[in-house]
This record gives C-alpha cells, sequence and structure tokens, in this order.
C-alpha cells in the first residue's frame, strides 16, 4: 500500500510503498480518508515525545478516519507501531461510528483535541455551571474548542487568552439565547455569560495560524 514513511527522524515523511498491516485479534481494517495532524503526531514523527519508540521505518499518526469493509464511515485509533493512519490502510484497535453530517476530515481533525479539551474542563478542572475560566493557548485547535466547550458547560465567564489577536477576535462571543438552561449561582439576570478575548498587550509576534490538523490520503492519480 502506500503510506507516508518515516525512514529518518531527520528527514520528513515521504510517499511511498509500504507492507499492508495484518489484522490481528480484536482488530479491524480500515480504508483511511483522513489522519490528524496533531502536535503529538508531529513530535512522534521527530522522535521528540516521551512515548517515541524509535522503530524505523514508521508510519505516523494515531488517529484518522475511514471506511471499514461495509462502507460505513469511523473514526479509529489504537494502531500499533510501525503502522500508523497516513497510510492507505490501517488495523484499528478501535472504532466510532461517526455522527450525521460530520465529515470525515474535520472528524480526524477535532477528535483529538476535542478529548483534550473536554477532559480538561470536566475532569481536570471539574468545571460547575457558573464558574470562570480562562483558557490559555485559546487560538490553537484545543483552545478554541475548550472556549466553546466551557460556554456549553455552563461556566459563568470565559476568558480566552493567546497571542494572535485575529483569531482572539473570531472567538464567539456568547450568545445567550444557545446557553444551556442550568441554574447559575449568581444571579440569572445578570449578564454573567460573557466570553472575554485578552492578550495583544504588548507588541505582538508574528503568528502563523494554526496549521491544518488533518492529512488526507492521496487517491491514485491525485499527484
Ligand atoms: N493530553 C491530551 O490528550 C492532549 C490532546 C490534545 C492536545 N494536547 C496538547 O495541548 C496543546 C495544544 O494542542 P493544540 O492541538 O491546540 O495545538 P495547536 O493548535 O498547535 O495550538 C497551540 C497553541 O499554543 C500557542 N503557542 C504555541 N507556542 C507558543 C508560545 N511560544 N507562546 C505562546 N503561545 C504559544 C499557540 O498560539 P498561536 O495561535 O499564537 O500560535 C496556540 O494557541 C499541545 O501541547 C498538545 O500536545 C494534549
Amino acid at each position: 500500500m502506500k503510506a507516508a514513511v518515516i525512514d529518518s527522524l531527520e528527514r520528513g515523511p515521504r510517499f511511498a510503498d509500504f507492507t499492508d498491516p495484518v489484522v490481528g485479534d480484536g482488530e479491524i481494517l480500515v480504508e483511511v480518508t483522513a489522519a490528524g495532524l496533531h502536535p503529538i503526531v508531529r513530535m512522534l514523527a521527530s522522535g521528540g515525545h516521551y512515548g517515541s519508540q524509535g522503530t524505523l521505518p514508521m508510519i505516523p499518526g494515531i488517529d484518522g478516519t475511514g471506511q471499514l469493509p461495509d462502507g460505513r464511515a469511523v473514526y479509529f485509533g489504537g494502531v500499533r507501531p510501525p503502522y500508523g493512519p497516513m497510510a492507505q490502510r490501517a488495523a484499528a484497535g478501535f472504532v466510532l461510528p461517526l455522527p450525521e453530517g460530520l465529515d470525515e476530515v474535520t472528524a480526524a481533525a477535532i477528535v483529538n483535541p476535542g478529548v483534550g479539551a473536554w477532559l480538561a474542563l470536566t475532569r481536570r478542572a471539574a468545571l460547575h455551571p457558573g464558574e470562570t475560566v480562562l483558557v490559555l493557548g485559546a487560538t490553537g485547535v484545543s483552545g478554541r474548542i475548550a472556549v466553546a466547550l466551557a460556554e456549553r458547560l455552563g461556566a459563568g465567564r470565559v476568558i480566552a487568552a493567546g497571542r494572535n489577536q485575529a483569531v482572539l477576535d473570531q472567538l464567539p462571543a456568547a450568545a445567550p439565547a444557545t446557553r444551556p438552561p442550568w441554574p447559575r449561582p449568581r444571579d440569572r439576570t445578570a449578564s454573567t455569560s460573557s466570553s472575554t478575548t485578552c492578550g495583544a498587550r504588548r507588541p505582538r509576534r508574528p503568528s502563523r495560524p494554526s496549521p491544518a490538523v488533518a492529512w488526507r490520503m492521496p487517491r491514485p492519480g491525485s499527484g
């Protein structure tokens, strides 16, 4: 099969041939559509993550989306190294059906940062409705999702901090009509529910927007 193959940690991946994965117990074959290109994927691909195994050659990535043999679209993960999702096919350790209306490229991109944001708010911070949430790095993918999630989880105030004012300006302000009808500890008639952006109080360094976060498997003949 064709895949993005890393055979040296000093070089980037190249589009090359790789042996097909052999499906083991509890695994299922997925015809890949897209793979998540998250910070952890970059770190693992360059050998700079504590989970890096150093096995070469390897196919990078940790998760993706694609089709099962019966045609169902799924999100998948649990691919055993040296295999990864940036290939035509992957033997997935787990799959989840995609909800109606969510395209496969977006799904591959948002699950990892979305779960990261979700766990930070619901588990680590154990957010209660009405509380104030400060999101650092709010201009990144996880940060932007965390801002939106905090609103939906009933935060009283969401403060988004980042260095890229243009992206901060794009973050949605709270829309009271869309807020969950959960009781708030403070006066519900007061406008305590608002998104606030901060930052850019000092000269802004040039900042590139967060990169596209899904890698799409090239189709035969697409170059
Ligand atoms: N544990 C988990 O399950 C999990 C899951 C997802 C993510 N994460 C971690 O969460 C972090 C964010 O992930 P992401 O997907 O949101 O990445 P991302 O889209 O690349 O966002 C990175 C954020 O960090 C900011 N940033 C980067 N370098 C900075 C610097 N030198 N000074 C100030 N701000 C800086 C970026 O600001 P600009 O927009 O201005 O560049 C952006 O807001 C990463 O460390 C990732 O590994 C963990």
